[in-house]
């Protein structure tokens, strides 16, 4: 598996006044692989958006080194190799109608990027990639010429989607992408973004604050909170096993559809990182289990392990104990199912 992108101890400091300093991003390390999802979840203002606009080179780093294939992207400062950058990491924004512009046509919004970076030689190879766009997508092409203000919410995020892809980039941001839609058109465009991803080998970084969502796009998630990253695993993992105090809080706070479970479930309240200054100096990223690493002290890494374990036991006994009631609520009807 190659890696994508490599964030290496990137931090990012705001100055609103003159003594006022934010930390939107600290000591943040971690990669991504050609090919997958990888989610970056956690609350408001953890600093989600500013490692994304720190990926996309909108802002500078304060300190840190951010690779994308392999290339430092502090080193990019010709127009030409901004522009190829440019190329092949775009973004799908949070709000479809205002990230659309409202006077240009469907087509103009997604062939112009086209243009711009000589994809097409004329208009009609433009309208023709253009159609081809909008068909991936699920829109009818013979919309093409109508503006955003005549589209829903779900089928402007639609054409963001389908700009994106115009370029043929190799990585694809989305930041709440799909937070202001409703949930039934959620729904639709995580379906439509898993489809995309499979056929065409995409990668995607995919900014939320919303953990149920996330679950069905992600290989793997990293857990997020006050400029740090906690907790990152495979997907499935981070809801399994859950070994950050924090990743358990965002879990707890999930509404639970079942009425029984949610009686049963217990709030877990975050109580935020307590280290001491002497202790800070050790405090780093370790593997807990293969490919599952926590925010921790030395100290910590021990009974990480222990909980690692625990969990992933009752884990499995819970699969187990599933598959064997499958079995026999099957053989109980009298049919021959093969499970
Ligand atoms: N340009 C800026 N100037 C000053 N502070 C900023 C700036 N941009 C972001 N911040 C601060 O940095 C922190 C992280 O912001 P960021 O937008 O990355 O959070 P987020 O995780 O994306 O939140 P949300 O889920 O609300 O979008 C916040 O405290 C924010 O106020
Ligand atoms: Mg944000």
């Amino acid at each position: 598996m190659s890696t994508i992108v490599k964030m290496s101890h990137v931090s990012k400091d705001y100055y609103p006044s003159r003594n006022e300093k934010v930390s939107a991003v600290n000591d943040i390390s971690f990669e991504i692989y050609e090919g997958e999802t990888f989610g970056l979840v956690g609350e408001s203002g953890s600093g989600k958006s500013t490692t994304g606009k720190l990926l996309l080179k909108l802002e500078g780093a304060s300190k840190g080194e951010i690779e994308f294939m392999g290339q430092d992207i502090a080193n990019i400062e010709s127009r030409k190799d901004l522009l190829s950058f440019r190329k092949n990491i775009q973004m799908i924004f949070q709000d479809p109608y205002s990230s659309l512009n409202p006077r240009m046509t469907i087509k103009e919004i997604i062939g112009g990027p086209m243009v711009v970076h000589g994809l097409v030689k004329n208009n009609k190879e433009r309208d023709q990639a253009v159609h081809h766009l909008m068909e991936l997508v699920g829109l009818n092409p013979a919309y093409a010429n109508r503006y955003p203000r005549e589209f829903s919410g779900g089928q402007c995020q639609r054409v963001g989607i389908a700009r994106a892809l115009a370029l043929n980039p190799k990585l694809i941001i989305a930041d709440e992408a799909i937070s202001a839609l409703d949930v039934s058109i959620q729904a639709q465009i995580v379906n439509l973004l898993r489809q995309l991803k499979r056929e065409n080998n995409l990668t995607f970084l995919f900014i939320t604050h919303d953990l149920s969502m996330v679950k069905y796009l992600s290989d793997r998630i990293g857990v997020m909170s006050q400029g740090r990253l906690l907790e990152t695993a495979p997907a499935d993992e981070i809801y399994e096993c859950p070994l950050h105090q924090y990743t358990e809080s965002l879990l707890s706070a999930i509404p639970e559809a079942d009425p029984l479970k949610a009686k049963e479930r217990q709030r877990v309240q975050y109580q935020g990182l307590n280290y001491s200054e002497a202790e800070w100096k050790d405090v780093k990223m370790r593997e807990i289990a293969p490919g599952h690493q926590v925010l921790c002290h030395p100290n910590e890494v021990a009974a990480y392990r222990r909980k690692y374990t625990v969990l992933r036991t009752k884990q499995q006994d819970t699969a187990f104990i599933k598959q064997k009631s499958s079995t026999i609520n099957h053989n109980y009807y009298g049919k021959v199912v093969t499970l």
